[in-house]
C-alpha cells in the first residue's frame, strides 16, 4: 500500500494532472480538487478539495444540511447535484468525466443513506445482481464469512430483515463489486446501539483490508472513532481537514460544527 503524503493541492498543477505530493512524485489515491455542484439554482457544494490515502478511513462530518450527502454524491458521479466546475480523481482515473454508471465500473462504491437493496429479493439475489456485471469483488462465500447473519439469511427476502441486517446487505452490495473508494452515508442513521456496535465491528473489518474509506455520519463520535482523519463541511464549504484524534480533542470545534 503506498504512503502518499496528504498535502493541500497545488492550484498551480496543470488541468487535467492529478495532485501530487509534496516529494512531486506520486498523485493521490483519491483527490477532489475544487469541485462545485448545484441543485437548479441552489449552490450546495462550494468548491470543495481533499485529498485521501490508500487505505485510509476518513469522516466526512457536519451539520444537517452541511452538504455530506451532496459531496458523496457528486464523487458518485449521480445526476443531482449537479457538479458544474472541479476534478476528482481516483487512482489516476477522472471520475469527473465519468457517468455515474463509469464511476461505479471504475471502483466507486456508495452506500447511500436509504440502503438501496430490492426489498423483494432475497440477500443471495441482491448479492447476485451486484455481480451481473464486471469487475466483480469478493466471492459471496466470502461475504457471508465476513456477515455471518446475511449467510444465515441467505433464502429470506431482504424486505423481511431488520434494518441493521439491510444495512449490513447494502455494505455487502458494494463490497461484491470491485470497489476501491467506499462511500457510506450514515450506516448507523436509525439503528440501535447494539446494531450500532455490531456495524462498527464489520467497519473495522473492513478496515483492517485497508479499504480506502469515506463515512459520513451524524453519529460523529463512531465515525471519528472508526477514522483516521476527519473533515468539516459547513455550509458547502471545508472548514476544517485534520486528523480524527484534533476533532475528539477540540471541544469547541465540536461545539461550532458538529453541536456535540
Ligand atoms: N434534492 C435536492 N434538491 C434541492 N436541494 C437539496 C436537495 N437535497 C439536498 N438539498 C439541499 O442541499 C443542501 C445540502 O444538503 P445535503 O447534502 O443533503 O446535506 P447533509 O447530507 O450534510 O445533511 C441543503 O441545503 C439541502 O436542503
Ligand atoms: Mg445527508
Amino acid at each position: 500500500m503506498s504512503q502518499l503524503l496528504n498535502i493541500a493541492i497545488d492550484k498551480a498543477t496543470a488541468p487535467g494532472v492529478p495532485a501530487v505530493s509534496a516529494q512531486g512524485s506520486a498523485p493521490a489515491y483519491f483527490s477532489c480538487r475544487n469541485i462545485h455542484s448545484y441543485y437548479g439554482e441552489s449552490y450546495v457544494v462550494q468548491g470543495v478539495s481533499f485529498d485521501i490515502r490508500e487505505g485510509e478511513i476518513v469522516a466526512l462530518l457536519g451539520r444537517n444540511g452541511a452538504g455530506k450527502t451532496s459531496t458523496l454524491r457528486s464523487i458518485a458521479r449521480l445526476d443531482d447535484p449537479q457538479m458544474k466546475h472541479g476534478e476528482i480523481w481516483l487512482d489516476h482515473k477522472p471520475l469527473h468525466r465519468m457517468a455515474a454508471w463509469q464511476a461505479a465500473r471504475n471502483g466507486v462504491g456508495l452506500v447511500p443513506e436509504d440502503r438501496r437493496i430490492i426489498p423483494s429479493l432475497t440477500v443471495e439475489e441482491n448479492l447476485q445482481l451486484a455481480q451481473i456485471e464486471e469487475p466483480v469483488g469478493w466471492s459471496i462465500e466470502r461475504l457471508y464469512e465476513a456477515f455471518p447473519r446475511l449467510g444465515e439469511r441467505r433464502q429470506q427476502e431482504a424486505v423481511t430483515m431488520s434494518g441493521g441486517e439491510q444495512q449490513m446487505l447494502a455494505i455487502a452490495r458494494a463490497l461484491a463489486r470491485d470497489v476501491k473508494l467506499l462511500l457510506l452515508d450514515e450506516p448507523y442513521e436509525g439503528l440501535a446501539p447494539v446494531i450500532v456496535h455490531e456495524i462498527e465491528r464489520i467497519l473495522e473489518d473492513i478496515k483492517k483490508l485497508g479499504m480506502t474509506t469515506i463515512i459520513v455520519e451524524q453519529n460523529a463520535i463512531a465515525a471519528l472513532h472508526l477514522a483516521d482523519r476527519a473533515l468539516i463541511l459547513d455550509m458547502g464549504q471545508i472548514v476544517f481537514d485534520g486528523t480524527a484524534q484534533e476533532v475528539i480533542d477540540n471541544a469547541e470545534l465540536r461545539q461550532q460544527y458538529l453541536a456535540i
